[in-house]
């Protein structure tokens, strides 16, 4: 029996990938991708994946937010034009969002104002979240649990069990991306391994981070099929099952 899966973070219509997005497309629906969750940070990226939408519906999910690290492009204007676009239905979430403290572009205050900002969007119009999380763990916690009940995912977990529980408390799901499968994936298999299968996703975040053994190449949604094989090895669950799990967390977090 064949099965079919979602990578819930790609980002394919950014500059690097979007040269090739045919063949890109191509390759991902030869390897078990049935859907992909785009996720842009521009405007520019949100209209090309609307056209691609236009033609394969069912093929793209669509999500637009302020990365943490870019949020020195964006002004008022920005804002508004984001608060109409929130309130399509072809929008299906908003992220990625969140704090990143490796790069430090944007000072943490104001990384801050614009995650709230972004998270009060999606409280007001009901729309789950994409959170971005990199060194900066307790703030990004601390931040959410002001504004519980929460929905959505946290994109690329490479955090503890405990945390993890925190967050699935909040209402999030967690998604495991390429990392997983690195020989250096410090804990992730065995926090993956704890984690209750409905609140699970796989996810590429390509162009980066491509999972073992294509380490090193361009990343693209076909390679979603790698984490999640990787992820039923851990799980001990064959793949029709993960499949069929991971789709119903899907229809559960969208409401499709
Ligand atoms: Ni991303």
């Amino acid at each position: 029996m064949e099965y079919y899966i979602t990578d819930t973070h790609c980002h394919i219509t950014c500059d690097m990938l979007y040269d090739q997005i045919e063949d890109i497309i191509s390759r991902a629906k030869e390897n078990h991708i049935k859907r992909m969750l785009v996720v842009c940070t521009n405007f520019q990226e949100y209209s090309r994946v609307e056209k691609l939408k236009e033609k394969e519906p069912k093929l793209f999910d669509i999500a637009l937010g302020f990365h943490p690290n870019d949020l020195y492009k964006f002004n008022e204007r920005d804002y508004k034009d984001l608060e109409s676009l929130v309130q399509d239905d072809k929008l299906v979430a908003i992220g990625e969002i969140g704090l990143d403290y490796h790069w430090d572009d944007v000072t943490r205050e104001d990384q801050i104002v614009g995650f709230r900002r972004q998270i009060e969007l999606a409280k007001k119009y009901k729309k789950p979240i994409l959170i971005h999380m990199r060194e900066a763990t307790q703030d990004t916690v601390d931040i959410l649990k002001e504004y519980i009940p929460l929905k959505g995912i946290i994109h690329c977990y490479s955090g503890s069990y405990e945390i993890a529980q925190e967050l699935m408390k909040m209402g999030f799901y967690i998604s495991y991306g390429g990392p997983l499968t690195f020989k250096n994936s410090r804990g992730a298999p065995e926090v993956a391994k704890k984690l209750p299968i409905n609140r699970l996703f796989v996810e590429t975040d390509s162009p980066y981070l491509t999972p073992h053994p294509y380490r090193g190449k361009q990343n693209e949604p076909m390679y979603a099929n790698v984490t999640f094989k990787k992820l039923c090895e851990i799980k001990e669950i064959d793949e029709i099952r993960m499949a069929k799990q991971l789709e119903e967390n899907y229809i559960e977090l969208f409401q499709k």
